[in-house]
């Protein structure tokens, strides 16, 4: 008898229940305004683009007014989650919700809804590499500046190898039972996380680096907007030069 073989599923989950602090606006940071559309209808846009995933998991904050936001259209591809306490908690949600639609070795790209300059070509670059890895991993860039490490108080305790050092960015790539698990064993421990590579490396895992383009920006400050424009335009005019 012939044994299926099931191409596991890609799926895509957003965090976007922050309240953006250190933007200091008077909205949280992914509904502000970038060009025509808001940062986060940007973000939402590269994935819903995508034929190859399945589904798009949105975690929103506990305030927010559902029926005020101007969702696309996803044709059933888009699913509303209400986020937690801190990103890790979010992403938990969002796999739970996840955990009963998809089957466990499927794939979980988590992607900030604070990173809207995401190249289209870097997503299909990571999930080509990705694609058969045993563990998943992530997008990185380079820094371009020297690096230290500081010591006690101000002082430089020695300089890091920049050729070794990494910035994670997202998307971050896991499987969904994997990293899920993952994610309950580092909450469960109170370990603090900041990006689901943390989580993976907190159980033993070794995610894999997939450099990327710096143009991956996290919109934190005011400035980033400005920055974020130009990039986005930048990747316009390269595209329509093809
Ligand atoms: N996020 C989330 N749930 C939280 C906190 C953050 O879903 N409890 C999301 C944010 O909406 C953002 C992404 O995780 O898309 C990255 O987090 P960050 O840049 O830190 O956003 P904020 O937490 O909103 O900003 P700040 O830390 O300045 O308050
Ligand atoms: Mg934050």
């Amino acid at each position: 008898m012939k044994t299926e073989q099931r191409e596991p599923a890609l799926w895509a989950l957003i965090p976007a229940a922050g309240v953006g602090r250190r933007m200091g606006s008077d909205r949280p940071k992914q509904f502000l305004r970038l060009g025509s559309r808001s940062v986060l209808e940007h973000t939402l846009d590269i994935f819903l683009q995508h034929p190859g995933i399945r589904g798009v998991v949105l975690v929103l904050g506990v305030g927010v007014d559902r029926d005020a936001m101007d969702l696309p259209d996803a044709g059933g591809r888009l699913f509303l989650v209400t986020g937690g306490e801190e990103r890790a908690d979010s992403v938990r949600n969002g796999l739970g919700f996840l955990a009963q639609r998809g089957q466990p070795d499927d794939w979980v790209l988590v992607h900030d809804a604070a990173r809207p300059c995401l190249p289209p070509d870097d997503l299909d670059h990571l999930i080509a590499v990705l694609r058969d890895d045993p563990v998943g991993g992530l997008l990185v860039a380079a820094s371009t500046d020297t690096l230290k490490l500081a010591g006690t108080g101000d002082r430089v305790e020695r300089t890091l190898d920049r050729s070794r050092v990494w910035r994670a960015l997202t998307p971050q790539m896991f499987r969904l039972q994997a990293l899920r698990a993952a994610l309950e064993a580092a909450a469960a421990s109170g370990v603090p996380l900041t990006d689901e590579a943390s989580a993976m490396e907190f159980v033993g895992a070794s995610p894999r680096l997939v450099e990327g383009s710096p143009m991956n920006i996290k919109i934190t400050r005011p400035e980033d907007l400005d920055v974020a424009e130009v990039y986005l335009n930048r990747q316009q005019r390269l595209r329509s030069a093809r």
